[in-house]
């Protein structure tokens, strides 16, 4: 079903009960990226809290310059925008709330328990089922601003995913064998999500690593981190109070990565 531009998020907004998210919500028909949009918003000043969710994206935007397959009626495309009073070297670990928070409301409505893939892939069964994509603007002399951008795998059947996807890629329908309404995957995202940064923008970060590396089965094993053309092996230890993942290479000496694609696990 498609959303109700108007009613929907009229119904959304009335629900949330949230500190910092949901200032406003946009409903779209169609747009390049919902991203975009965010960020455009940012460089105008727009308020912390404000939500664009996007029936279809044209231009869905992925990490590593990749496309995000955005159709109608299937998956949830939305971007969040926060302004976090935070240095930079701290903002990678809104990153991992994204992903902590995304997590939580997957499990909540998955049959099957999802993994985080660092730094923010989430796999169901080995498959992915949601992406983050965190990107930074800041106006000259203002504070910084981010946007979440998140995609969600939620009512697509196996056959709706492009070829080169079917492999690798799952649904919230495909695993629990039923749709869900993406309404309430939204307001559970929104609620959880807001919770998160509350308890973080009061806390500080070292739960956010915490619950990240709950939600994980990659500590221990042997991976290979692309970043460019350098691709590092090592076997991953923890994740450091930045974020950054910490490989111990054969040499018996730790590596802090701090950005990349795991392209291989043990
Ligand atoms: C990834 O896994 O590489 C990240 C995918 C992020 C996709 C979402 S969909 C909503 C938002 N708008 C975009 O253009 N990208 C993000």
């Amino acid at each position: 079903m498609p959303y109700d531009y108007e009613s929907d998020a009229a119904n959304v907004k009335d629900d949330l009960n949230c500190v910092h998210i949901g200032s406003d919500i946009v409903f779209l028909p169609e747009i390049d990226s919902t991203n975009n949009l965010a960020k455009e918003h940012a460089r105008n000043n727009a308020q912390e809290g404000l939500v664009i969710i996007a029936e279809s994206q044209t231009g869905g935007r992925g990490r590593m310059g990749r496309f995000w397959h955005s159709p109608p009626e299937t998956g949830i495309y939305l971007s969040i925008l926060l302004k976090p009073n935070l240095k930079p070297d701290q903002l990678s670990l809104i990153t991992l709330l994204a992903g902590v928070s995304a997590i939580s409301t997957i499990n909540e409505l998955s049959h099957q328990r999802a993994n985080l893939k660092w730094p923010n892939d989430i796999l169901i069964a080995n498959k992915k089922v949601c992406g983050l994509l965190c990107e930074m603007t800041q106006k000259q002399g203002n504070s910084l601003s981010v946007v979440i951008g998140i995609g969600i795998n939620v009512n697509q059947t196996p056959e709706q995913f492009p070829e080169n996807l079917k492999k690798t890629a799952t649904s919230l329908r495909i695993v629990n064998g039923s749709p869900i309404n993406r309404l309430t995957v939204i307001r559970s995202l929104l609620t959880t999500l807001d919770r998160e940064y509350h308890f973080f923008l009061t806390e500080g970060g070292s739960s956010v690593i915490k619950k990240w590396s709950l939600n994980t089965d990659l500590f221990g094993k042997k991976v290979s981190v692309k970043r460019g053309a350098i691709i590092t092996i090592g076997t991953a230890m923890h994740l450091d109070e930045s974020g950054r993942l910490v490989l111990r290479r054969d040499n018996g000496h730790d590596e802090a990565i701090e950005s990349g694609e795991i392209i291989r696990y043990e």
